[in-house]
């Protein structure tokens, strides 16, 4: 019996989703390397829906009722839990994972492969074929997530164009067709360019936009933020995760606000909610103001210095002074 993962849409709207998980064949050459790369269920994520929605289309592309492959990418702001949506369904599906991070320094040769002198034994030397990350990660199950998409130049763009179209393969200089198989999944992430500089992002060359689904990922709502906060810290008080939940909020609100003049340049981060402000919270839990120390701390000493005043409009809006510690039960 094969094992079956089922996937609840957590707005209670659809139907729930049963899939078989995918399994590496134990003849593979690589075998020991690419389980090693199935990644573990996080304890503490909360799936706010995005986990039904990706298993919404593994399961048409299983119908087999589209004829064309369908890649989706994930564009939202730093820190709004893209990669972990991504690692979390591989990990669901028990499918391999490759992050390959597109930056603007990352050349063709770096992703395909290129052609290395080698020592042949005998005093000499011999070249041979090296596969790059994208090929090695197509040489069996995997879900490849190549992250910060819009980061990579277009020769990089270009050389991965006809694996996304109906092609779905990659030619490589030996001759070689390295083709899409039926149990390679291929996922993408990036920040979006339009509202404010991630330094070396640009707008995505039209062309290769048109070859994947984008999906906003947006900034979690203030009962999504608490549910993550409950998760991971059950033992927090309450006055605490409501707090924080507020100010996470409202400091996103003013970063996606219109008005150029009162809003702040830098959101405040799943990181900076989910790791740093709690891990503040320990370091002050005795003082008299844990959650003013920490985010003194931990939040303030993280922004640009033009940031500050919005920053402290916002704490003074929502909690002028941090609630009674300690913090945890
Ligand atoms: N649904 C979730 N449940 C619990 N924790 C989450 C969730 N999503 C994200 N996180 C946590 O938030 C942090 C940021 O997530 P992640 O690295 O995926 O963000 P990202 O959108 O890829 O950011 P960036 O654009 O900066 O790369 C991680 O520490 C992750 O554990
Ligand atoms: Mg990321």
């Amino acid at each position: 019996m094969p094992d079956i993962v089922r996937f609840e849409d957590p707005t209670g709207e659809g139907t729930p989703i049963e899939l078989e998980v995918f399994a590496v064949s134990k003849d593979a050459a690589d075998y020991e390397q690419r389980v090693r790369k199935i990644p573990e269920p996080d304890p503490y994520y909360v799936d706010l829906g995005m986990l039904y929605r990706l298993a919404l289309v593994e399961e048409v592309r299983r119908r087999d009722v589209i004829h064309a492959p369908i890649h989706v990418a994930l564009r939202g702001h730093m820190g709004t839990g893209k990669d972990h949506d991504l690692e979390q369904f591989a990990a669901s599906l028990r499918l391999p994972y490759y992050r390959i991070p597109l930056t603007g320094e990352v050349r063709d040769i770096t992703l395909i492969g290129s052609t290395k002198l080698h020592g042949d034994g005998k005093g000499g030397t011999e070249s041979r074929w090296e596969d790059g990350d994208i090929t090695r990660a197509l040489r069996g199950p995997a879900l490849i997530n190549m992250s910060e998409l819009n980061a990579a130049g277009a020769e990089t763009l270009f050389a991965l164009h006809a694996l996304l179209d109906r092609y779905g393969a990659l030619d490589l200089p030996t001759g070689e067709t390295v083709r899409l198989r039926p149990d390679t999944r291929v996922f993408g992430t990036m920040n979006p360019t339009d509202l404010r500089d991630y330094a070396g992002t640009q707008t995505l060359n039209k062309a290769f936009a048109d070859r994947w689904v984008i999906w906003e990922k947006r900034f979690p709502q203030i009962e999504q933020v608490e549910q993550m906060l409950r998760m991971r810290y059950p033992n927090m008080k309450d006055a605490f995760v409501t707090t924080i939940a507020r100010l996470t909020t409202e400091v996103n609100e003013s970063f996606t606000a219109s008005d150029a003049r009162t809003r702040v340049g830098t959101p405040m981060s799943l990181r900076s909610v989910l790791d740093r402000l709690p891990a503040g919270l320990w370091m002050y839990a005795h003082t008299k103001d844990p959650l003013r120390k920490s985010w003194e701390s931990l939040v303030l000493s993280h922004i640009d210095p033009f940031d500050f005043d919005h920053y402290e409009t916002v704490w003074n809006a929502v909690a002028r002074r941090g609630p009674e510690g300690p913090p945890f039960d």
